[in-house]
């Protein structure tokens, strides 16, 4: 019944890391925001009371984002709690009782995946699956193998116009605001193509490492944990074909066919690095090879994009926490400027601020007919009322709007791409917490132009330079 409102919320890993600090903040937003009237239900294997349950999500909301004592008591209102183990049938049968009649539960499995196939089995025996909807965290599988058997995991019991494939970027509103500036400013297309664009770039920089997530980092590496997801879609957000309508499936199938045109990375075209320390991390093996910072060229092979290379870069410990995407245009020719190197570009800053930057060359003050780069910059901080990325994901799921998630077949896809990247031996190198990642290695990775490494804010005398 994908266009009803589901008409319960179960969260399964209650009283879990991603509970605290991202649902619970989430889940007062929505109430906030008049979008949820349903039952909470918490669902986690700790021996917790309600009351318990309660607390820890007072202590969340005191921790992440603040209290709002209104829309916090009706959570309070609304919140139930299950405990048990997920092996157990009588945890699922405790459950069917919990909904009290819903007809159309969101299941939202905030758990580590290897739990997916014991819960999604559970709830179809107990047929709390039935008409429900069912919400999974990332990451979703780590490979291409993993994620097709998950798929099929999934799939036995819920039609995919019922599974709802989380990837939070897609909740960000610079992700989106992509698309919008894109399709919404008929400048754009003329210009953003094979014939002007000469270069894309997206950079992830994380000022921070691996904040106590050693042992789930050290299965994950960059590669998996944000490439293969979150800078993928916004790479198809900047390079999929306008859609014809607006509804999800159109939508989603754009992005597919960008990925499609993509081959496999071949491990020639990837830099992988370890920041220095990473192995003394708690729950890191001594000995490990896992990338927390990855640099990566690939091609999408259609009519627009064939012969644009595309980079992507991302990382732990970097100088700044940022993600930012450049394009670079191809010179104009020399006339006015003889010999010179500068050029037009378009700059997507995702955060922390959402910018849109266009790169043009002006005349210099003091020098007639030589040219001056200037940025034409349109930026703002995130209004405290507007949406997290969780609201939006978990508020779409419940009425069923399927846009902002990952299709079966988007995936899989995407495994395809990174698989070969996945167990290689390719060399992982050292580089210094605080630096650019292995400045030596990535010189074989290097978008024309250069990296272009973006500043911690965007304040008004900031300019994206060329290297060469
Ligand atoms: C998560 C990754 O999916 O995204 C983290 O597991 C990463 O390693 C995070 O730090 C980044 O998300 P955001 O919203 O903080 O930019």
């Amino acid at each position: 019944m994908p266009d009803l409102h589901s008409d319960a919320l179960v969260f399964f890993g209650a009283t879990g890391d991603l509970a605290y600090k991202k649902i619970f903040p989430a889940l007062q937003a929505l109430i906030k925001r008049g979008n949820l009237n349903a039952p909470v239900i918490g669902v986690a294997k700790d021996g917790w009371s309600l009351d318990q349950f309660k607390a820890r999500a007072q202590d969340s909301l005191e921790k992440h984002g603040g209290l709002d004592k209104d829309a916090f008591a009706k959570l309070i209102g609304l919140l139930r709690y299950v405990g048990g183990d997920y092996n157990d049938p009588a945890t699922f049968q405790a459950l069917r009782k919990a909904l009290d009649g819903a007809k159309r539960p969101a299941h939202y499995l905030a758990i580590p995946p290897v739990l997916f196939e014991m819960v999604v089995n559970h709830l179809a025996d107990s047929e709390c699956a039935t008409d429900a909807r069912v919400i999974v965290e990332k990451p979703f599988g780590h490979d291409l193998a993993s994620a097709q058997e998950l798929n099929r995991t999934l799939l036995r019991v819920f039609p995919e116009s019922s599974i709802f494939r989380i990837d939070h970027y897609l909740g960000k509103k610079a992700v989106n605001n992509v698309v919008v500036f894109r399709f919404a400013n008929s400048f754009m297309e003329p210009f953003w193509n094979r014939h002007y664009v000469d270069s894309v770039q997206i950079t992830m920089a994380e000022e921070f490492g691996v904040q106590g997530r050693g042992a789930f980092y050290d299965q994950t590496g960059t590669i998996r944990d944000v490439v293969q997801n979150h800078l993928f879609q916004l790479m198809c957000n900047l390079a999929m074909e306008p859609p014809v309508r607006t509804d999800s499936e159109t939508i989603r199938n754009e992005k597919v066919k960008v990925l499609k045109a993509i081959e496999p990375i071949d491990a020639s075209n990837v830099v992988r690095g370890q920041f220095r320390g990473y192995r003394k991390e708690p729950g890191v093996k001594p000995d490990s090879n896992v990338e927390t910072f990855a640099a990566l060229r690939l091609e999408i092979d259609s009519w627009r994009w064939k012969g644009v290379p595309f980079y992507i870069r991302a990382g732990k410990t970097l100088p700044v926490t940022c993600t930012e995407v450049l394009a670079r245009l191809r010179h104009p020719p020399s006339v006015i400027q003889p010999g010179s190197r500068s050029r037009n570009h378009l700059r997507f800053r995702i955060g922390p601020e959402m910018t849109i930057a266009v790169g043009t060359t002006v005349m210099a003050p003091d020098d007639a007919m030589a040219g001056q780069s200037v940025e034409m910059v349109a930026s703002r901080h995130p209004r405290p009322e507007e949406m997290e990325a969780y609201e939006r994901v978990l508020g779409d799921a419940m009425i069923g709007d399927q846009t902002l998630f990952a299709r079966e077949d988007y995936v899989e896809e995407a495994w395809r791409i990174v698989d070969p990247l996945l167990n290689s031996a390719s060399p992982v190198h050292e580089y210094e917490q605080g630096s650019w990642g292995p400045s030596e290695a990535v010189e074989s990775v290097v978008p024309p132009g250069g990296w272009h490494n973006p500043a911690s804010s965007d304040s008004e005398d900031y300019r994206v330079t060329e290297d060469n």
